[in-house]
């Protein structure tokens, strides 16, 4: 049945926080400003382009006092809190000549308490800076890079703003396509073929939209400014990794704010049944749990109940093979295109020295791994 959400394995796409119009981005826009509680944090979290270039944080930050998490009312307002605190680690870390891996009590405290409650890693994620990060230049127009701003940046420029919601954009331009997505699988764990095809036949038409918002990026965010100025601020704590004052002496290891902690490409390598090496594998279960509970949830689920894949090898009709197959490569087209913005922005800028991603990979190797895992899964048309 189309556009049907309800099925024996899967619950409804609400379940999960996911929107047929805006995908993974919630439903209700961000909380713009923290409650009058919190006005200190907002004060120095919202001047932090400032404190950057004046040298200044450190002294704002040993002003501030430690919120009062007991004051917070609901998710938004978590949510709220845990993005200004994790961008102010960040910047603690990053924002000076040499960084300095200790997170202030101040900060470190309640961003590890918030992140237990809201079970994700305590440090900046993607999810954070791109699904809580932003509010509408023109409250009636549309949630999309050239109608939304940042609600905490750490440089407050234009290629750092685009940079962000340009990804923003691209979630919300694959909100359909992760709604059809989606009805493949119901189709797929209800075994009804005539369905699965109509869906996978929709899908197929639609993907192209993946591959034009990927390269959005362009449009703004200069890649010598990226390497140089803003990728630095989104990199996590590697080895050994970064103290929290008041909560370890152990230095902890995170990755840093990287879109492979999206859930929307990792929904696709589930529902299509793409199998990645061990490496690759495990390098994006690694990303799982910085991501929104109810989103690794979703991505865990389309896992057990997708049966896409084996009921196209089974039936193998040249129309679910042909679309099949279209959506696949489609998808390494994505990926094909992704690794050029990478080269584009992080490869060539370096001096093509051997370095790692934010997320904290040896990308190279392993973005190709992903790549040719996907053009694998491409079945034979005579299957
Ligand atoms: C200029 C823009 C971008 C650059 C420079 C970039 C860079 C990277 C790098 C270096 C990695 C390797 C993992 C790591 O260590 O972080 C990666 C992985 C990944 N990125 Fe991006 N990225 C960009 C934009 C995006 C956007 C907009 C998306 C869309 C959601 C995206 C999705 C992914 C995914 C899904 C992975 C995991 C690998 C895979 O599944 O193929 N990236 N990216």
């Amino acid at each position: 049945m189309a556009g049907s959400e309800l099925n024996n394995s899967m619950g409804p796409l609400a379940d999960y926080g996911i929107t047929r119009t805006r995908g993974f981005i919630p439903a209700t826009d961000p909380l713009q400003k923290l409650p009058p509680a919190f006005a200190c944090i907002e004060r120095v979290s919202s001047e932090l382009p400032v404190h950057l270039k004046q040298g200044s944080l450190s002294e704002a930050i040993k002003r501030m006092d430690s919120p009062d998490l007991g004051l917070l009312n609901g998710t938004a307002e978590q949510e709220r809190l845990f993005l200004a605190l994790s961008v102010l680690a960040n910047a603690c870390v990053w924002g000076q000549r040499q960084p300095d891996f200790r997170i202030p009590e101040t900060i470190a405290v309640p961003l590890t308490e918030l992140a237990s409650a809201l079970q994700r890693k305590a440090v900046l994620t993607y999810a954070s800076m791109t699904f809580f990060n932003w509010e509408k230049i023109n409250p009636n127009g549309d949630v999309c890079a050239e109608n939304t701003r940042l609600l905490c940046r750490f440089l407050g420029t234009r290629d750092e703003t685009w940079f962000v919601t340009s990804a923003l954009h691209l979630e919300v331009a694959c909100a359909p396509l992760l709604a059809t997505l989606y009805d493949a699988v119901v189709a797929s764990s209800r075994a009804d073929v005539d369905e699965l095809e109509h869906q996978l036949a929709c899908l197929a038409n639609q993907m192209h939209v993946m591959t034009d918002a990927v390269l959005k990026v362009r449009e703004q965010c200069d890649p010598t400014i990226f390497f140089n100025d803003i990728r630095p601020l989104f990199s996590g704590w590697p080895s050994p990794g970064a103290v929290y004052e008041g909560v370890s002496k152990s230095p902890r290891i995170l990755a840093g704010a990287s879109a492979a902690q999206s859930p929307l490409i990792q929904s696709f390598d589930a529902a299509l049944g793409i199998r990645h090496s061990e490496k690759t594998a495990a390098f994006l279960d690694g990303m799982m749990p910085y991501m929104l509970a109810q989103h690794r949830r979703f991505i865990q689920e389309v896992r057990q109940a997708s049966r896409i894949r084996s009921m196209v090898m089974r039936k193998g009709s040249a129309g679910l093979v042909s679309a099949y197959n279209t959506i696949t490569d489609a998808l390494n087209e994505f990926r094909r295109r992704h690794f050029q913005l990478v080269n584009e922005y992080i490869t060539k800028p370096s001096g093509q020295a051997a370095i790692t991603g934010t997320g904290g990979s040896s990308f190279s190797e392993f973005l190709r791994d992903a790549g040719a895992a996907t053009r694998q899964a491409s079945l034979p048309a005579d299957h």
